[in-house]
């Protein structure tokens, strides 16, 4: 095994999303060398096939491990975990590779536990939607709690697009409100997107709605990997980098300006 101490982790989705982990990341390991990877240049990852993701996520995760060789990977994006994380496990067995799915078991037990009333919605894309790995996941839990499914692929690319978020994503999401049942006390944000519109669905779904997402599973299941990354003294700013070409994409500046948003919601 390559000594990898001192060198970043690798957090990476197809754009934004995966910065709402990212910052529970860095809440758990402040000190903590990061590189940000946004594979822009081919989001959103939502609306592909599952062999078209597949072949990108490992062909990303390649490149940037030969680049970076880094003290982990961390897919914060459930769509790419559902469609190739085995394959990028398989295919880095020196490198502890973790990936993001959709928090249904905790909100059942969330459900169950406090005796809450109503149903779970899980927001996820297509694809996460539809793989093998949420069906196995919501089979197991489906007949403990009433469970309904939204995917919701619009609201990544209003995410992406940095304008107007909140208005565009609560008109979007007033369109899909009348196919489904409704009385909701539990949203699982099954994409890493998400969290960013926490507000636009409350204005929707209610505000008292509660929230589920996997990014805090994810940075306690790293520091548990990485248990050293939470003694560490960062030597240099993060670094946001992303796959489009295009200088006027502005990348490290929509990041840190989705940051201070998800840092804002002080409802959480
Ligand atoms: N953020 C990603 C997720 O968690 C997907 C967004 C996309 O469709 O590219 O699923």
């Amino acid at each position: 095994m390559q000594n990898t101490d001192g060198n970043p982790v690798l957090v990476l989705d197809s754009g934004l999303g995966g910065l709402s982990v990212l910052r529970h990341i860095q809440h758990y390991a402040p000190g903590a060398g990061c590189v940000y990877y946004g594979d822009t240049a081919f989001a959103p990852y939502g609306s592909k096939t599952t062999e078209e993701i597949r072949n990108r996520v490992l062909s990303i995760s390649e490149r940037l491990v030969k680049a970076y060789r880094p003290r982990a990977l961390v897919w914060a994006c459930n769509t790419a975990t559902s469609a190739a994380i085995q394959e990028v496990r398989r295919e880095f067995p020196d490198i502890p590779v973790i990936g993001t799915e959709p928090a249904l078991k905790p909100a059942v037990e969330q459900m169950c536990m406090q005796h809450m009333k109503g149903r779970i919605l899980v927001m996820a894309t297509p694809v996460t939607l539809r793989e093998t790995k949420f069906q196995n996941l919501l089979r197991q839990y489906e007949k403990t709690a009433p469970i309904d499914l939204l995917p919701a692929p619009e609201l990544v690319r209003i995410i992406e697009s940095c304008r107007d978020i909140q208005r565009r994503a609560e008109e979007y999401l007033l369109t899909l409100k009348p196919s489904l049942k409704g009385g909701y006390s539990l949203v699982v944000l099954g994409c890493t997107h998400f969290p960013v519109v926490k507000e636009a669905i409350r204005n929707v779904f209610g505000r008292d709605v509660r929230f589920c997402d996997g990014g805090d599973g994810v940075a306690r299941r790293l520091i548990q990997l990485v248990p050293d990354l939470t003694r560490e003294q960062k030597q240099e700013p993060i670094q946001f980098l992303c796959s489009s070409s295009d200088p006027e994409n502005h990348f490290p500046e929509k990041c840190r300006m989705i940051l201070e948003l998800l840092a804002g919601d002080k409802n959480e």
